[in-house]
């Protein structure tokens, strides 16, 4: 039989994505809707080590659906690897009465989450990261506000460009995944997407693209360059050496991850969190909720990371055939 759940426990870990809040308001109000008690986690999974928990009630959550970042903050904390870390964390939910978790973060949170899993203590994840790079979900929450908030700064950065009849390289996050570029790339019109999945590392093929684009009349070239590649900077230096084009290099950094999250962000993380919340109070643990084919979904954990996603062939060729 399931374990009875009287109180559950919310934290958010990893890199803070916009949305995080709306999750959170949607864990709180529906835990205590549903009649059990909400406990908030400071930091992370440090601050679970260190005791940092409040009480939360539907009024702490107040006001805060429209805000960027996380109101529990968030940390990385690497002790947690450690098993004996994974043992006191537990020890501390059951003193603090805590039956059920729900961790909001990436994948490396989901594995703290199948950690306390383990322990005892039932864990349910919920997709925060703006790097979309969570192979289970087609949506995890953050991405939509930071590619828009990438794409407008980009249409400024392409408007000066233009009127200087510049090349610009683009840096957007994204250590590992290419999304936030992709996505870019496609909404702003950019000639070359340089992604950390499948960039040669042929910068001669650039050079030789944007000598062509000039000879068809094209005034500007943009580069859309994820950060995992980096060093726009230097490649600027480079292309235009070898093209005579005046470039420049702009990176737009942690501005990608903060701002109000747009209503897509909003709509998605609370749906998310009540689903989360209603699975752990089944009784379900180990799990993750996602987004898939439409419909709202939950996987387990061992198999969410075990799934893998990768860059769309098509997408991808079609973002080139556009800027002919
Ligand atoms: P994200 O959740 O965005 O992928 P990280 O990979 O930095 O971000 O992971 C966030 C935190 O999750 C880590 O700082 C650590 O506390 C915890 N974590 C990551 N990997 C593991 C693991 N293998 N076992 C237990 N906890 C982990
Ligand atoms: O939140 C995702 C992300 O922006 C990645 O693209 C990047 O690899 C990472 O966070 C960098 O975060 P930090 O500098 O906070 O470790």
């Amino acid at each position: 039989m399931a374990k009875e759940i009287k109180t559950i426990a919310v934290l958010t870990s990893g890199g803070d994505a916009p949305g995080m809040n709306a999750a959170i308001r949607a864990v709180v109000r529906t835990a205590i809707y549903r009649g059990v008690k909400v406990k908030g986690v400071k930091k992370g999974y440090n601050g679970l080590l260190n005791e940092d928990i409040i009480d939360m009630e539907p009024r702490n959550v107040s006001d805060i659906i429209q805000r960027g970042g996380t109101v529990l903050g968030t940390a990385r904390c690497l002790e947690f690897k450690k098993k004996e870390y994974q043992e006191k964390a537990a020890e501390i939910c059951r003193k603090h009465g805590i039956d059920g978790i729900v961790v909001i973060g990436g994948d490396g949170s989901y594995r703290g989450a199948q950690a306390l899993s383990r322990q005892g203590i039932n864990a349910i994840g919920i997709p925060g990261t703006i790097d979309l790079d969570i192979a289970c979900t087609e949506y995890t929450i953050g991405f939509d506000t930071a590619v828009n908030t990438a794409m407008e700064a980009i249409d400024k950065v392409k408007d000066t460009s233009s009127s200087h009849e510049r090349c610009s390289i683009i840096e957007v996050m994204g250590r590992h995944a290419g999304y936030i570029a992709l996505w870019c790339g496609v909404a702003n019109g950019a000639e070359d997407i340089l992604l950390p999945e499948n960039y040669d590392y042929n910068e001669q093929e650039i050079i030789n693209h944007i000598i062509e684009s000039r000879k068809k009349g094209k005034i500007h070239h943009l580069i859309i360059n994820a950060e995992g590649i980096g060093h726009s900077t230097s490649m600027a230096k480079r292309i235009e050496a070898a093209t005579g084009i005046e470039t420049r290099a702009t990176i737009l950094g942690y501005m990608q991850r903060g701002g109000s999250p747009t209503a897509r962000d909003r709509y998605y993380a609370s749906i998310m969190g009540s689903y989360a919340v209603d699975i752990l109070l089944e009784g379900k643990t180990n799990r993750v909720v996602g987004y898939r084919y439409g419909e709202f979904t939950d996987f387990g954990i061992e198999e969410a990371l075990q799934m893998q996603k990768d860059i769309d062939r098509y997408q991808y060729d079609v973002a080139r055939i556009l800027t002919i």
